[in-house]
């Protein structure tokens, strides 16, 4: 791909950079940030590692031009402010809902044709937020969070296991919240059923641990986490240049897929170079659509402030 375009370079977008930078997957990446400098700073950091790591992809770092993001082909978006402790990704939205916006606009005007991936948090409202601000093709706005959850699920079942991670598949549906729905009767480890390996207590204790994965890290660290996302976004958006119909748990606006209808929620996904190119319905027990439906209430709640801040009345 000729360019791609990652907005914010806090400690996730120069991550994402990173990693893309140095699997290749582009001729030029254009790091976006509003502090004047720091993306500056971090793309040329980058870019100095690409005699070491062996990478083409040239990183460019700018203070707000979008001009210099025109045409790109794939657009991350990081902006916005991370949790601190005591604070739930939903405390984020007034300040990130009007940021996203701002940038989807500004994104959009040079970059029509891009398809773009959200990271802010709080996910799977502020994926809603660019879908409404893009006023696109929903298959070519989507939201990473399925990827780090199931990273995070997958690794805790392969410490439990003491298996190679890369042994574990797995997947996971709802909002990037509390109340996401880890499914381990779709987990395997080298195709085995996660069921016939651990018992009941041991999966509840991961699955809790999975719920609680960026708030675990954020007591730890005061801030959150950039290993696991920056790398989880970076996985989509090799998906998309390769063309790899890859199959992940992707934010994504369902239209009656699962019962639920105009949210925005982390469903299976086929993902490649258009974008979302396929939508997949499991066929959930009684419970697990339960919980996905509560996950969904639990979206629409902080909707709710969403519609109150009236961002996207008409004038
Ligand atoms: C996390 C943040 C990035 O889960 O939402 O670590």
């Amino acid at each position: 791909m000729k360019k791609i375009t990652v907005i914010g370079a806090g400690n996730v977008g120069a991550t994402v950079a990173n990693v893309i930078a140095q699997r290749d997957l582009a001729r030029e990446i254009i790091l976006v940030d509003i502090k004047e400098g720091v993306a500056e700073g971090k793309a040329l950091d980058i870019w100095q590692t690409s005699s070491i790591n062996h990478f083409n992809t040239r990183v460019i770092g700018v203070t707000n031009d979008y001009l210099r993001t025109k045409g790109s082909g794939v657009v991350v978006i990081t902006s916005g402010i991370p949790r601190k402790p005591g604070m739930s990704r939903d405390d984020l939205i007034r300040t990130n809902a009007s940021i996203v916006k701002d940038v989807v606009e500004k994104v959009i005007k040079y970059s029509p044709e891009a398809i773009i991936i959200i990271v802010s948090n709080p996910l799977d409202v502020m994926t809603y937020t660019a879908y409404l601000a893009a006023r696109k093709d929903s298959r070519k706005v989507f939201g990473m969070a399925g990827i780090l959850d199931t990273g995070r699920y997958r690794a805790f079942v392969a410490d439990a296991l003491n298996v190679s991670p890369k042994d574990v598949s797995a997947l996971l549906l709802g909002s990037h919240g509390d109340t996401m729905v880890p499914l381990p009767r779709y987990t395997s480890v080298a195709g085995i059923p996660l069921p016939e390996l651990l018992n009941s207590e041991e999966i509840e204790r991961i699955v809790l641990r999975t719920r609680n994965g960026g708030g675990e890290l954020v007591n730890l660290m005061g801030t959150s986490a950039w290993y696991a996302p920056g790398a989880a976004a970076a996985q989509m958006v090799e998906a998309i240049v390769d063309d790899q119909n890859r199959i992940f748990p992707v934010c994504t606006l369902l239209n009656g897929e699962y019962g639920l209808k105009d949210i925005y929620l982390g469903v299976p996904v086929k993902l490649g170079a258009n974008g979302i190119e396929e939508i997949i319905e499991l066929n959930l027990n009684k419970d697990e659509m339960r919980m996905l439906h509560e996950s969904a209430d639990s979206v629409r709640d902080v909707m709710k402030t969403l519609d109150d801040m009236h961002l996207f009345d008409e004038k």
